[in-house]
Order: structure tokens, then C-alpha cells, then sequence
């Protein structure tokens, strides 16, 4: 009874406490830890199906995860530079065509805080990767700076879509992965 009574308190204890979130990182990434990362962007199922979009999730440890994390927001952010450089290119309104200019040069940041990212998680620095919020402050800057009509919204919003999820698995990992 006395070890049953130890037993129970044991597994009491690893259920309850953290300690049994970073005991499955070792494992990789279970369905339960994207859940809990993907809770915290505004849209769990888009942020999921993102993540699972990729064929490395299924198999991912954190520290992979969190490069994944980062290969998408780059390819959107990628994706948008080319959308407002194009627009930009093609723009005959001056004051357009400045507010375009102004987003290539706001995406341009949003690559650069992408690539010292990576290079963080690279050598696995993640309490380092401090400056992914600011992605979406300066998507935000881009398609406040744009009329109503601009039509862009649809590439801002995936910008701040794959913002939030690289930001949500980065503080995880930073949470998780040099604890053991
Ligand atoms: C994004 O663009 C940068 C710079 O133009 C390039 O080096 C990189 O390979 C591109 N990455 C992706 C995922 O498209
Ligand atoms: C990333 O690392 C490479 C090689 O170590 C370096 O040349 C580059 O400047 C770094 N980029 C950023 C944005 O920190």
C-alpha cells in the first residue's frame, strides 16, 4: 500500500508538473506540444495545418521545429517582398508607389530578423530569438500605409499568421529544449 501510495504521488507529480512537458521533446513533437504551441496564435487549426503542411513535422524534434518555423515565415515573407516589389514596379501614383517602396523596405527587416533567427537556432541560442513579435509590427506598418483598396491584405495577413506560429514555437522551444 505504502508503494502504491509513492507510486500514485510519482505519477501525480509527473503529469502535473512541467517536468512532463520536457520529458516528450525527446521524443519529438507530439500532436499535444503543437497544440499547446499553436493555442497561443489566433488561429489553431490554420497554425496546425501550417506546421503539419510540412512532411519534417511529423518527425520533428523542437530544435527541428523550430527551423521549420522559421522556413515558412521566411518563404511568406519572401512570398510578400516579391507581391510589394512587383507592386512597387508597376506603380505609377506617386504617393502608391511610395507606400510600396516603404514595404520592401519593411519586408526586407522582416527577412533579416528571419536569417539572425536562424542563425540563432542554428546553434540552438533560442532565449536569444527575442525579435520575431516585431514581424508583425512592421507587416502591420506596411498595410496601414496602403488604402483600403490596395487589395494586400490577404499577403499581410498570412505574414502575420506565420509571425505568430515562428514566435509561439520559438518561445516554446526557448522554454523546453535547454532545460536537459
Ligand atoms: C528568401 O529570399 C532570400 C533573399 O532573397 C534567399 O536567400 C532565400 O533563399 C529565400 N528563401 C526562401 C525560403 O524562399
Ligand atoms: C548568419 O550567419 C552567417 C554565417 O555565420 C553570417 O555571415 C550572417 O551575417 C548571419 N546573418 C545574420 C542576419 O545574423
Amino acid at each position: 500500500m505504502g508503494s502504491f501510495t509513492f507510486v500514485s504521488a510519482v505519477l501525480v507529480l509527473l503529469f502535473l508538473s512541467p517536468s512532463f512537458f520536457f520529458i516528450l521533446p525527446c521524443y519529438g513533437v507530439s500532436q499535444d506540444i503543437l497544440r499547446a504551441i499553436c493555442s497561443q496564435t489566433q488561429n489553431q487549426e490554420i497554425c496546425k495545418r501550417i506546421l503539419d503542411g510540412d512532411t519534417r513535422t511529423s518527425s520533428a524534434d523542437l530544435p527541428l521545429l523550430s527551423i521549420i518555423s522559421l522556413d515558412i515565415a521566411m518563404k511568406q515573407a519572401n512570398k510578400s517582398y516579391n507581391t510589394f516589389s512587383q507592386l512597387h514596379g508597376k506603380s505609377t501614383n506617386p504617393t502608391l508607389k511610395s507606400s510600396f517602396n516603404n514595404c520592401v523596405g519593411f519586408y526586407h527587416q522582416i527577412q533579416d530578423i528571419i536569417k539572425q533567427a536562424h542563425n540563432l537556432s542554428m546553434k540552438r541560442q533560442y532565449k536569444k530569438i527575442t525579435q520575431l513579435g516585431e514581424m508583425a509590427t512592421l507587416a502591420y506598418k506596411c498595410e496601414n500605409g496602403l488604402p483600403l483598396s490596395s487589395s494586400t491584405g490577404g499577403v499581410t495577413r498570412d505574414m502575420l499568421l506565420v509571425s505568430q506560429i515562428a514566435a509561439s514555437v520559438n518561445l516554446y522551444v526557448s522554454r523546453y529544449v535547454n532545460l536537459f
